[in-house]
């Protein structure tokens, strides 16, 4: 009876409560309709277009604000000039610099993700930004992209729970998150003209589920169509991902803003479903959603209700974030913000290698240190194309091992090799940028043989990885093999610390060096990080969020030939076969696999339950997996869930990832671990019926430490 009652009670409440939002969603709707009614078609013209490089027209006389935006998603922009790409020179605006997209993935910890937007949120009020042009969640599909450090990972589950939390927490501070980039940005090269031709199945589980899922439970108030086309049309006008997907199913309220320079049409764009218009070139007025625009409609090609529409959502952002009652104030690069950027990159270095129990280093037995590799002291905040942040601060991993190591040993750094590449210049302007320095990698030798150990921090950097181009190939930069090979002969203790973000070649690495670990473009902490992981103050918990390929052929659009594309024509050919979805079904063993990171303890997998066997569509697997830390540190392991449809009647990947957790265990204790996956969850897209449909029968659920690394398996039966 009682429970009944709560039960009662509880339905009451949350029903009250669904009422409650929805009075307020009509009450606000009404009050933007009433102010729609009181503008001039010009008027809302105005504000379907950029007006400066970052920011697009209010309406004064009614008391409408501009809408300013800034780039994320490394940290809050510095400001620039208002109709150019310099520097305003502002003094008050050092951000903090947080870890890039990747290594927020390899955390596999949506608390971090939503630190990282609430920092975001945060220090965007400071700068007086309504929209931060973040998160960016594009799949990697293809190791090379430019630009993978900005994104997540190659599972759209994995970049879901991020992504949601990411949104949630820079929209916690009524900023507009605007994820971006939608969709399938996966190759820098002939990205403003490539046409990607992506069957629906694959769009629909591989390349959309992260934008859906953060428009559906993470809320964004705006999304960034993407330069490329797909199936035939320009992102910023396509009316099956803009109209039919986004906004009619997914039932997204808020603007669809486009990215900069990608807008090519203004009646195809007006009607197919974008809001605004960002960073075109040319006379302001006569861009495409302005003068044009305005003639688009008086003569009917494009109708008033459709401008009516596009002004609704962008006032409906605006009561969301600048025109919020009690707006938040903001603050910038406070300490806080540094201990959450500290937090975030603690927790996404990954532990690769550590076959000769180096790590953690024994301060006691270590007097003399030789840090080595221009990585050590080179920042990431900037560099290459794309947005960067002007960092308040920036500990590097030399400044990080000297806070930490400084007062038990002596340090000593080598340069080892230059990094003689620009993103700015052309291939034989960069030509020879391989190439090792023999007179480096002698002084780098040198030092290494006189210390008790070298710390080599090798990997790229923000002009190798960046927006606009894609790497050649999976290779080390700067002839660094040879300075490794060098230093590794030198002193036997060496540690390979290498920093990029995305997957290289490092099968001579796993072949001769006994300890590597891997950390990214960090963050303004990411010495202080590097440091502690090193010392073991930190356990490493980090997991890679994509899969590095033995060599290049091996990852799917190269084994296929759908990179970078003919004439302008790439078609998906794996299909939903990107990942380790791709290497899994094809048993291609990978150099590191999906979900691959070590720990300074071991986990055991003592147990893997359901609550039933048997289960019937919209109900929820309540799935319970006993952890075990076997070693003698405290540690946290990501206990992953994958599923396989035993005898699939159709193409299945051999597993997918359904649920994650990272749980933190104390030395000998045992860790229960509760996971749900939404029957609903297990479906396929059916592209002849155009549904999801959850086909009956037998799937193994695979508890695991990585994709490759499966300790318990059950099965249960869909009904
Ligand atoms: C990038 C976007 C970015 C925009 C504004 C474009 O080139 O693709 O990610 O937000 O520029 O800087």
């Amino acid at each position: 009876m009682i429970k009944y009652i709560t039960a009662c009670a509880l339905t009451l409440f949350v029903f009250g409560n669904v009422s409650a939002q929805n009075k307020d969603e009509v009450t606000l709707q009404n009050k933007i309709s009433s102010i729609i009614k009181k503008m001039t078609l010009e008027e809302k013209i105005a504000m379907l277009h950029g007006n400066a490089l970052f920011s697009s027209a209010g309406v004064k006389r009614l008391g409408i604000p501009e809408l300013t935006c800034d780039d994320g998603p490394l940290g809050v922009r510095e400001e620039i000039k208002r109709f150019d790409w310099n520097s305003a020179n502002w003094t008050t605006d050092s951000a903090t610099f947080l870890p890039n997209g990747s290594a927020i993935a390899a955390t596999w910890n949506p608390d971090m993700a939503n630190k990282y937007g609430v920092i975001i949120g945060q220090e965007a009020n400071a700068r007086k930004k309504d929209v931060m042009l973040s998160p960016a969640f594009n799949i990697c599909r293809m190791p090379l992209n430019g630009r993978t450090y900005e994104y997540y990972s190659e599972d759209p589950y994995l970049n879901g729970r991020l992504a949601v939390q990411a949104v949630k927490g820079i929209q916690s501070q009524d900023v507009a998150a605007c994820i971006k980039h939608f969709a399938a940005n996966n190759q820098e090269v002939n990205r403003n003209n490539i046409n990607e031709e992506i069957d629906e199945r694959t769009l629909r589980e591989i390349y959309l589920p992260a934008f859906k899922a953060a428009i559906q439970e993470g809320n964004a108030y705006t999304i960034m169509s993407a330069y490329n086309k797909v199936n035939g049309y320009w992102c910023s006008e396509n009316d099956f991902l803009l109209n039919k997907v986004l906004k009619k199913e997914w039932g997204f309220k808020g603007a669809v803003i486009s990215d900069w320079g990608g807008v090519h049409h203004t009646i195809a764009a007006a009607n197919n479903g974008l809001d605004i218009e960002m960073g075109s070139s040319g006379p302001y007025d006569q861009w495409y959603f302005a003068d044009p625009l305005l003639a688009a409609v008086k003569v009917g090609q494009v109708s008033e209700k459709i401008i009516d529409d596009k002004v609704r959502r962008i006032l409906w952002v605006m009561y969301h974030t600048s025109m919020s009652a009690n707006h938040p104030k903001g603050s910038i690069a406070t300490p806080a913000h540094g201990k959450a950027a500290y937090a975030i990159a603690s927790e996404s270095i990954v532990l690769l290698k550590n076959d000769a129990h180096l790590l953690p280093l024994k301060t006691n037995n270590i007097k003399s240190i030789a840090v080595i590799g221009d990585n050590a002291i080179r920042t990431f905040a900037l560099g290459g194309y794309g947005a960067g942040v002007k960092a308040k601060y920036e500990i590097t991993a030399l400044a990080g091992i000297r806070s930490r190591f400084g007062q038990t040993a002596d340090i000593k750094f080598a340069q080892g090799y230059k990094a003689n590449y620009l993103a700015s210049r052309t291939d034989e302007q960069n030509a020879g940028y391989d190439k090792p320095n023999d007179t480096l990698i002698a002084e780098a030798a040198a030092i290494a043989k006189k210390s008790d150990v070298a710390i080599l921090c090798i990997g790229s950097n923000r002009e190798y990885e960046s927006e606009g181009h894609d790497r050649k190939t999976l290779a080390l930069p700067f002839g660094e093999q040879a300075l490794v090979n060098a230093v590794t002969a030198a002193n036997p203790n060496t540690i390979i610390v290498i920093m990029a973000g995305a997957p290289y070649d490092l099968n001579e690495i796993k072949k001769s060096n006994h300890t590597i670990v891997w950390s990214w473009f960090n963050g303004s902490e990411a010495g202080n990080a590097l440091a502690d992981v090193l010392k073991g103050v930190i356990n490493p918990s980090g997991k890679m969020p994509f899969t590095f390929p033995v060599s290049l052929h091996d990852s799917p659009a190269f084994a296929l030939n759908s990179y970078p594309g003919e004439n302008l024509n790439t078609t998906y050919k794996e299909g939903i076969l990107v990942g380790y979805r791709w290497y899994d079904t094809k048993n291609i063993e990978p150099l590191y696999c999906f979900g691959y990171g070590l720990s300074y303890t071991n986990f055991g997998y003592t147990g893997l339950s359901t609550d039933k066997k048997n289960y019937q569509l919209n109900d929820k697997i309540a799935v319970t997996v006993k952890v075990k830390n076997t070693g003698n540190v405290t540690g946290k392991e990501v206990v992953q869930l994958y599923i396989k449809k035993v005898n699939s009647s159709i193409l299945r990947a051999d597993k997918e990832l359904k649920a994650f957790k990272k749980v933190m265990i104390t030395p000998g204790k045992t860790a229960i671990v509760p996971m749900n996956i939404k029957v609903n969850d297990l479906a396929y897209f059916d592209d002849k019926v155009n549904k999801w449909v959850v086909e009956p029968g037998e799937y193994k659920i695979m508890a695991a430490s990585s994709s490759k690394d499966i300790r318990k398996v059950t099965s249960i039966y869909v009904h």
